[in-house]
């Protein structure tokens, strides 16, 4: 067990005050008593920074000490420990974590686009100057997905780690399948609920779940990983007609970022996915997230829960606190070495798979054998195929469904390429991965 390095108040400086600098707030003064054993020393809130002082965050923050300037955070000698709630990878955010690393400050963040792509040079700097750099809310909000992965697997050697990583796609998701509305109207109703962004393009193209994703991934195979080598697909091309085909065919529908370490080396990537309806990850609705890890001795675990939130993010960051008022903390990466290039994922051309295509194609003899021509000639085994009538005389196109065998990316790329250039097919092919989850 590790013993506290003192029963003194561990000082936090909190930079952004908005929905999870709030939050921490609210819950550190909830459980103070609770976290003061936990910890085995109080936590303790000296000095905050936002942008607009006046404004009202639900919480009394007047008798804190008010930077303006949030890097002064680190030059106040009160402040023990930053805790960095702004967001965004660079500006603001990223001067006050390497300024507070430097002078060998502790750091925790929830900041995921920071982590992601700026991951080596701050375990880098953590490593140089004994500072930890802690981030637990970073991936999957309130669950405990980074203590998982890197403490509580430490043991294994990790084959594959991921999940559902992005509770917008999911709700999204899963209310286009419950209603059979198309995903316009959906992305309308959750923003109107608060569960978009005004600007959802960070979550629903799969930038937030790629960011995610390149955390698990340099936890689980012990390196960062380079965040612009990850294939990032996201929910835009899903429509109501490929929420009903998957229902039909027994699947569900589920942006997943997955992450796996093979002979030929690293496979990353956030694509939408077709899942068996009765696998666990089928089951994660809502805005929940799932984060899945597999190792060679472990076997398969999955952890659910709250990816976002107030609540459940400051309840990631907290336990971040407690772990560093407790002298428990751990290289950025779970291994020594911090000098560590990031990690490139190898192409998504050399990974393999099977595959959903939904075509819109003229509804006339001889398509499906143009089609299926092409297929064969790419090596594209068909494992099934299925048709739906047209809906209304105002259209001469149809929805066509075709479910291929594992197959290479690579023919695969080749097959749809060729298959849009014909004339009888209109729009592009809409491609959904067939994970076994
Ligand atoms: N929201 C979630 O559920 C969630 C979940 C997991 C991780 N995260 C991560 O947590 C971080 C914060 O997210 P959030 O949702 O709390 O964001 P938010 O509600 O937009 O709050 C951002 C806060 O940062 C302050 N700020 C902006 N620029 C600043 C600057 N230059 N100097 C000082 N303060 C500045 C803002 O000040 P004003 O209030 O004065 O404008 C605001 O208080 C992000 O990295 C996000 O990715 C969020």
């Amino acid at each position: 067990m590790t013993s506290s390095p003192s029963s003194s108040p561990l000082r936090l400086g909190i930079a952004g005050l908005g929905t999870v600098g709030a939050g921490v707030i609210t819950l550190l003064r909830a459980n103070a008593d609770l976290l003061s054993a936990r910890a085995g020393r109080p936590l303790e809130v000296v000095a905050v920074s936002a942008r607009e002082r006046t404004r009202d965050r639900g919480v009394d923050v007047s008798a804190l000490r008010w930077y303006e300037n949030a890097t002064d955070l680190v030059n106040d000698p009160d402040v023990d420990v930053v805790v960095e709630l702004i967001g965004g990878a660079e500006g603001t955010a990223r001067a006050l974590v390497e300024a507070a690393l430097a002078a060998g400050k502790p750091v925790v963040t929830a900041n995921k686009a920071l982590l992601a792509l700026h991951g080596s040079t701050l375990a880098r700097l953590s490593a140089d100057n004994n500072a930890p750099l802690l981030f637990e809310a970073a991936v999957a909000g309130g669950i405990p997905a980074i203590k998982t992965v890197r403490e509580g697997l430490a043991a294994d050697r990790l084959l594959r780690v991921g999940g559902i990583l992005n509770g917008t796609c999911n709700y999204i998701l899963t209310v286009m399948r419950e209603t059979g509305k198309d995903f316009a109207t959906v992305l309308k109703d959750a923003q109107d609920l608060g569960y978009a962004e005004a600007d959802p393009s960070t979550d629903v193209d799969g930038l937030d779940a790629a960011h995610k994703l390149t955390i698990l991934a340099g936890l689980a195979f012990g390196q960062p990983v380079a965040f612009n080598s990850v294939h990032v697909e996201g929910i835009r091309s899903i429509g109501a007609v490929d929420q009903s085909f998957a229902r039909a065919l027994g699947y569900r529908i589920k942006l997943l970022g997955l992450a796996s370490m093979t002979d030929a080396g690293l496979h990353a990537r956030v694509t939408p996915c077709l899942v068996p309806q009765h696998a666990p990850l089928a089951q994660v609705d809502g805005v929940f997230n799932a984060v899945v890890a597999e190792g060679e001795f472990v076997g398969r675990i999955m952890i659910e829960g709250r990816g976002a939130g107030a609540g459940p993010t400051a309840s990631a960051v907290t336990a971040d606190l407690v772990d560093i008022a407790r002298g428990n903390t751990i290289a950025v990466w779970g291994v020594q070495s911090s000098n560590q290039p990031p990690l490139r994922a190898c192409p998504i051309s050399s990974g393999e798979g099977a595959f959903y295509l939904r075509l819109m194609v003229e509804d006339r003899p001889g398509v499906i054998a143009d089609i299926t021509a092409i297929l064969r000639d790419c090596g594209v085994s068909l494992r099934s195929m299925l048709q739906h009538p047209a809906e209304n005389d105002s259209t001469p196109y149809v929805p066509l469904v075709l479910v291929t065998h594992r197959t290479s990316e690579a023919a695969m790329q080749d097959a749809i390429t060729r298959i849009d250039a014909l004339s009888v097919v209109t729009d592009s092919t809409v491609v959904i991965r067939i994970e076994a989850a």
